[in-house]
């Protein structure tokens, strides 16, 4: 029986490892953390992080063949394969601060490897990292005194957050970096071997390490400059009064651009698309690349511009003044379908609206948890509300910054009822009926269409 092991249960590991564990039953997988509570959730009736359908997958295989524990080196000693899932956040000190990746965690994992094994293992790569990683991971488990071999592998991970589990099990693709020696060939086999049985041959891409390593900053990179592509775009249609909708579509439907990530919003948020973006960035610069590292920089200088140009409006059209007025923030994960706030958009729009002094409101149907710990300066000023009704009473505006589809079935006409008027509404996703809000007496700003109001 393969044994894998994998370190760092969180949105990645933990989805992931389920994934395994249910369509390979003859496989043992064990999921390790630092982070006993974490660890505790896993095994309990709420998980730690909300992911539709996860629940079932992760029922399915606990205690059959899933385990998760807190006994790092056990689950490592005992392993044939070591899957590495911890966070590679934005480094924010020393060389490359604001840029580079923290490898700290990644470094003590790969020591912790070299230390307790007494067995020759394949090392996976699945959390993101700068490429060439794998070149100094081998470096500090081949280092000083040691019999074992380990290989390297780089298997990115490409789910997004909400739909993991339908990414998980039909991906577009599984990619398997490894070496072109025979060890490596063969470790690269065995993991091929594994996603096999549930993805059809041609779908698992195998390539070099190195290429495994850059096509995951390069796809997240991709995906975000799309958004801030049609982001900018939105800003020249508020000026022109083109539709940004139609122009994402009248684009979209070319088959050589493609429909897909082509919404405009008022940014890109969630924990990979800045963080690996900005190492992509750092990479370039320290290999003297500056024009591809300014090219890449402007992705999230763009971003950031788009999120301040957001607060900008709802000033500006609020008459310039928002101080002590109450606004209702709808949504503050990064997106719908998650709990994640990560790099959320609504962090910078919280913080700036109260430096505005304005009065906010934060509702999320998942997120107020997490929306809590992320602005910890600002949690005497921010009022948290589960109900979207009472947020909204009284308030001044309503801006939605995240596209929960529950947000689409309030009752407006409701909520209109209960507001300070002019109500205003800010439409950060494009995602309500603007033509029926502005029929109840709403004044709606929508992205990429600006101000439709009832006051000129
Ligand atoms: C991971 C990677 O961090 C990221 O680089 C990649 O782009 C996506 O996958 P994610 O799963 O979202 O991200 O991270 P997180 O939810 O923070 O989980 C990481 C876990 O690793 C945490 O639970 C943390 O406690 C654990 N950890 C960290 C360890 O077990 N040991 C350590 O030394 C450090
Ligand atoms: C992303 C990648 O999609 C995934 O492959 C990678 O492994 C991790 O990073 P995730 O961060 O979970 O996944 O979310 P994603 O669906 O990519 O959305 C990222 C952000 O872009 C969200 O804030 C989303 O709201 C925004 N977005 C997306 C838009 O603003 N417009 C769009 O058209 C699409």
């Amino acid at each position: 029986m393969i044994k894998i092991c994998c370190i760092g249960a969180g949105y990645v590991g933990g989805p992931t490892m389920a994934m395994i564990a249910k369509k390979c039953p003859d496989v043992q997988v064990t999921v390790v953390d630092i982070n006993e509570k974490r660890i505790a959730a896993w095994k309990s009736d709420t998980l730690p992080i909300y992911e539709p359908g996860l629940d079932a997958v992760v029922k399915e295989a606990l205690g059959r063949n899933l385990f998760f524990s807190i006994d790092v080196d056990q689950a490592i000693r005992d392993a044939d394969i070591v899957f590495v899932s911890v966070n590679t956040p934005t480094k924010t000190f020393g060389e490359g601060a604001g840029y580079a990746s923290d490898l700290q965690y990644w470094e003590l994992c790969a020591r912790r490897i070299k230390e307790v094994s007494t067995s020759d293992k394949i090392i996976v790569e699945k959390s993101t990292l700068p490429v060439r990683t794998a070149e100094a991971m081998e470096r500090v488990l081949h280092s000083g005194e040691n019999a074992m071999h380990f290989e390297v592998l780089s298997n990115p991970e490409f789910l997004a957050e909400g739909t993991a589990i339908a990414d998980l099990e039909n991906p577009d693709r599984v990619l398997i970096g490894g070496h072109e020696t025979p060890s490596g060939q063969k470790a690269v086999q065995t993991l091929v071997d594994i996603y096999a049985t549930w993805i059809s041959r041609e779908r698992i891409l195998t390539a070099n390490v190195w290429s495994a390593e850059l096509s995951k900053l390069t796809a997240n990179a991709f995906l975000a400059q799309r958004v801030s592509s049609i982001n900018a775009i939105s800003a020249l249609c508020e000026a022109t009064e083109a539709n940004v909708n139609e122009v994402s579509h009248a684009i979209g439907t070319d088959s050589r651009i493609g429909a897909k990530f082509l919404k405009a919003s008022i940014g890109f948020g969630g924990s990979c698309f800045k963080k690996d973006i900005l190492n992509l960035v750092y990479l370039c610069e320290s290999y003297g690349l500056q024009v591809p590292a300014d090219y890449w920089r402007q992705v999230v200088l763009m971003n950031e511009y788009q999120e301040t140009r957001f607060v900008k409006n709802m000033l500006r059209n609020m008459f310039n003044t928002i101080a002590g007025k109450r606004l209702a923030v709808f949504g503050f994960a990064f997106k719908a379908d998650t709990g994640d706030t990560r790099e959320s958009p609504a962090i910078r729009v919280c913080r700036e609206l109260a430096a505005e002094r304005a009065k906010i409101v934060v509702t999320d149907p998942k997120a107020i948890e997490n929306a809590k710990i992320e602005m910890p300066e600002l949690i005497d000023q921010i009022e948290f509300e589960e109900d979207p009704y009472k947020a909204a009473k009284g308030a001044h505006a309503i801006a939605l910054l995240t596209e929960w589809p529950e947000y689409k079935t309030l009752d407006y006409q409701r909520i209109y009822d209960s507001m300070s008027k002019p109500a205003f509404v800010f439409d950060g996703r494009n995602h309500l009926d603007h033509d029926a809000l502005f029929e109840i007496g709403f004044e709606v700003y929508s992205i990429g269409k600006g101000l439709k109001s009832h006051l000129q």
